[in-house]
């Protein structure tokens, strides 16, 4: 079987594992937190604050609530993971969802201008892939209008916007280190902003509200005594996550040039083949999350038929978001995403996929697509 995506861990993660449980003893969020933040500040560089927490999506959920009032409006592209839209109802706030452009595959601001309301108060550009599309725009666009931006990052760890890595500028980014995305803590994600109210917010937010509860938790104590002014979660990350998330960190270099390489390698077998379309990557600044194909002529679904039973696992990222049950509203209607979603498929890619194995991907696209 050659897989789609996968956690790429080896001993490293494992003896980093039993260094917490065996030498530090204590599991929940201390010193390895703290550490882990730290490292990624000064990964990312910029002025931006990094706060830890347990999943990407309440990185998005505890983001979107430091700047949201009830009943907000959020600008999210209806082309992206349910944790997006879900993160924004959480906070109170109401999803509206947009369309995309249907070559970068991200959000459309001529669409999103047109879906403006009183009530809109953030922005949140979903960097599809781990690509950015024009995020200069996207800021623009943000302080015409006087809107928050909340960037889900969660596939867009490591790229890098005109000279900068994303999550180093800009308002508020928030990423994802789950299982299987550019660098994993198990489970986990981060909010990162230069913001000190959002950050205040978001450090007290992810302890249960309780105020200053970071600072004594890093210093090894307890908040037996403590205030709290709103709503929290028990939402931070635990020293065992974060001891995985620093050793893979460490492997951050050697795994964005596997990703890039491996991308590259797709663009260039792939991209002239008759019968699919390409999404444009610079790949010299996108460290690439996944690889959307665009499979036309209705075949999508066969050649990911064809894919399976050679033993390849494909993926679709993602069913829109604005056909949802939960999320889905009378008269909403987002043409190109509906159109995209038809086309998309996801091919292998993880470091540990070998040239082998890419081959095998590449011939097997190849194949199916020769005959018609
Ligand atoms: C675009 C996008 N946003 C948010 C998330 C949520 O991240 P997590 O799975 O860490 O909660 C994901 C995760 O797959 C994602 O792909």
């Amino acid at each position: 079987m050659i897989r789609l995506a996968k956690s790429v861990v080896d001993i490293k993660e494992a003896q980093a594992l039993s260094g917490v449980i065996l030498d530090d003893g204590y599991l929940g969020m201390g010193q390895e937190v703290r550490l882990f933040e730290d490292e990624l500040k000064g990964f990312l560089g910029g002025r931006g604050a990094v706060i830890c927490v347990n999943s990407g999506t309440a990185a998005l959920h505890l983001a979107v609530m430091a700047v949201v009032k009830p009943g907000d409006e959020v600008l999210v592209p209806s082309f992206t993971f349910v944790a997006s839209f879900q993160a924004i109802t959480a906070a109170g706030a109401v999803p509206v969802a947009c369309d995309i452009d249907p070559k970068t595959l991200l959000l459309d601001l001529k669409d999103a201008a047109r879906r403006i309301t009183r009530r809109t108060k953030v922005i949140m550009p979903v960097h599809y892939a781990g690509a950015v599309g024009d995020l200069k725009a996207v800021y623009s666009f943000a302080r015409k209008y006087k809107l928050r931006v909340v960037e889900d990052a969660a596939h867009a760890f490591g790229t890098t916007y005109q000279g900068k890595k994303v999550g180093s500028f800009g308002d508020i980014a928030c990423f994802s280190f789950d299982g299987i995305k550019n660098i994993t803590s198990g489970e986990g994600g981060a909010v990162v902003t230069a913001d000190k109210k959002v950050r205040e917010f978001v450090k007290d937010a992810r302890l249960l509200g309780v105020h200053k509860d970071t600072d004594k938790r890093f210093s090894g104590q307890r908040s037996w005594e403590f205030e709290v002014y709103h709503q929290g979660y028990r939402y931070h990350m635990s020293n065992l996550f974060a001891a995985i998330g620093r050793t893979q960190l460490k492997k951050m270099p050697k795994f964005s040039r596997s990703r890039q390489a491996l991308a590259s390698r797709y663009q260039k077998e792939l991209g002239c083949v008759d019968g699919l379309d390409l999404t444009p990557m610079d790949l010299s600044v996108v460290v690439p999350h996944i690889f959307p194909i665009l499979v036309k002529n209705g075949r999508r679904d066969g050649l990911r038929v064809f894919l399976a039973e050679r033993g390849i696992e494909s993926g679709i990222h993602y069913y829109p978001s604005h056909r949802l049950k939960f999320f889905s509203k009378p008269g909403v209607k987002c043409p190109r995403v509906d159109e995209v979603y038809a086309k998309v498929l996801s091919l292998p890619l993880h470091p540990d996929l070998t040239r082998v194995q890419q081959r095998t991907v590449i011939e097997t696209v190849k194949e199916f697509l020769s005959h018609g």
